[in-house]
């Protein structure tokens, strides 16, 4: 059977660090206050000229290179975003027409912070359908561009930033020892689309609009959905939280983090935390969690690793892979 499996990693960061000290020049929050709630210690924001399309290009020139592949290889785009260059065209074919890539199809999915898992889910169907070969599937942000700086609340909790991988059709024997990508679960219940949503829109306000969010609804909500899609998985596949060698979560929050793994029983040395050095980057969060352990080489070829995220509609959801 054919499964999608990862043939390279990358990521790319603003060049800019902005640290919890700086933002208590800038808002009434403290360090302590924001190391206490989320774990966050800095995060990277995007300065002039840096944008969705210039963050995702660099990330996937780095999985290009790290797989050893140029674009013409390359036969699908998928950037999962919810701070795109322009209301259209898709930033994807912005970063098709960077890589100098003139074949293939190039769009974007909007998940919010389950925008990555959406997209690995999704190129992973195409892989499977043999409709594409190889995917590029990117998550992209500049969540700075939709903040309220005013507000203390919500302010202090994202960043910039971009991640890639690539994903390749291989021949596997259709068991749990095969590479690539083994089960995944999505999830959404719209009933929830006003607990963090942007205020503005093309077809409501005309503006952009910023990031609203009730932080505690959110909280309650996202240990329960979290552990719901991964037992899921571990429910499809007959898997279980020992078998595992590395969760990736979604990076919003350490106290979030730190609930799942514990109600899932799965040990924190098994759990990719870089919550601390970038804030939460929605999309970009899990590619960026993957390229720092896969690039130190804690994730290795063959090891069980399972991505999950939750995030704005309310979304969310898991996929289940060997490395
Ligand atoms: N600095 C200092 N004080 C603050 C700040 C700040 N940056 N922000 C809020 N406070 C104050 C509040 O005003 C409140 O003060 P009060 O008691 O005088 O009214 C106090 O801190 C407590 O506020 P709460 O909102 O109750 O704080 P809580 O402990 O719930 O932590 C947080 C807030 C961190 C947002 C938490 O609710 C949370 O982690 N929620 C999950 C949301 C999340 O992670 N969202 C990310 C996007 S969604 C996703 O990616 C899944």
């Amino acid at each position: 059977m054919i499964r999608s499996v990862v043939r390279g990693f990358g990521a790319a960061l603003p060049k800019r660090v902005v640290t919890n000290q700086e933002l208590e020049s800038k808002v009434d929050t403290s360090d302590e206050w924001i190391v206490q709630r989320t774990g966050i210690r800095q995060r990277y924001i995007a300065g002039e000229g840096e944008t969705t399309a210039s963050l995702g290009e660099g990330a996937a020139r780095a999985a290009l290179a790290n797989a050893g592949l140029t674009p013409d290889d390359l036969d699908l785009i998928i950037l999962a975003t919810s701070t795109p260059d322009n209301t259209f065209p898709a930033t994807a074919v912005n970063i098709q027409d960077r890589l100098g890539m003139r074949h293939g199809a190039a769009f974007d999915m909007q998940a919010v912070c389950s925008g990555f898992v959406y997209a690995v889910t999704t190129a992973d169907a195409y892989i499977r359908g043999g409709l594409a070969k190889r995917v590029l599937v990117i998550g992209s942000e500049t969540f700075s561009r939709i903040l309220d700086w005013n507000d203390r609340t919500t302010c202090v909790l994202f960043g910039d930033g971009a991640g890639a991988i690539i994903l390749e059709a291989q021949e596997g024997e259709g068991t749990n020892a095969d590479r690539g990508v083994l089960t995944a679960k999505l999830r959404s219940d719209g009933a929830h689309r006003d607990k963090l949503y942007v205020d503005g829109g093309p077809s409501t306000t005309g503006t952009v609009g910023h990031l609203k969010m009730e932080g505690r609804e959110v909280f309650k909500h996202a240990v329960g959905m979290i552990t719901d899609v991964i037992e899921a998985a571990f429910e499809a596949t007959g898997t279980t939280a020992e078998e595992l060698d590395w969760l990736v979560p979604h990076q919003a929050n350490r106290r979030i983090i730190d609930g799942s793994a514990k109600k899932l029983g799965i040990p924190l040395d098994k759990v990719v935390v870089t919550v601390d050095l970038h804030g939460n980057t929605s999309a970009a969060s899990i590619p960026l969690a993957l390229n720092a352990a896969a690039g130190d080489g804690r994730i290795k070829k063959g090891d069980l690793v399972l991505l999950e995220a939750m995030g704005g509609g309310f979304t969310w959801g898991s996929v289940l892979l060997r490395w």
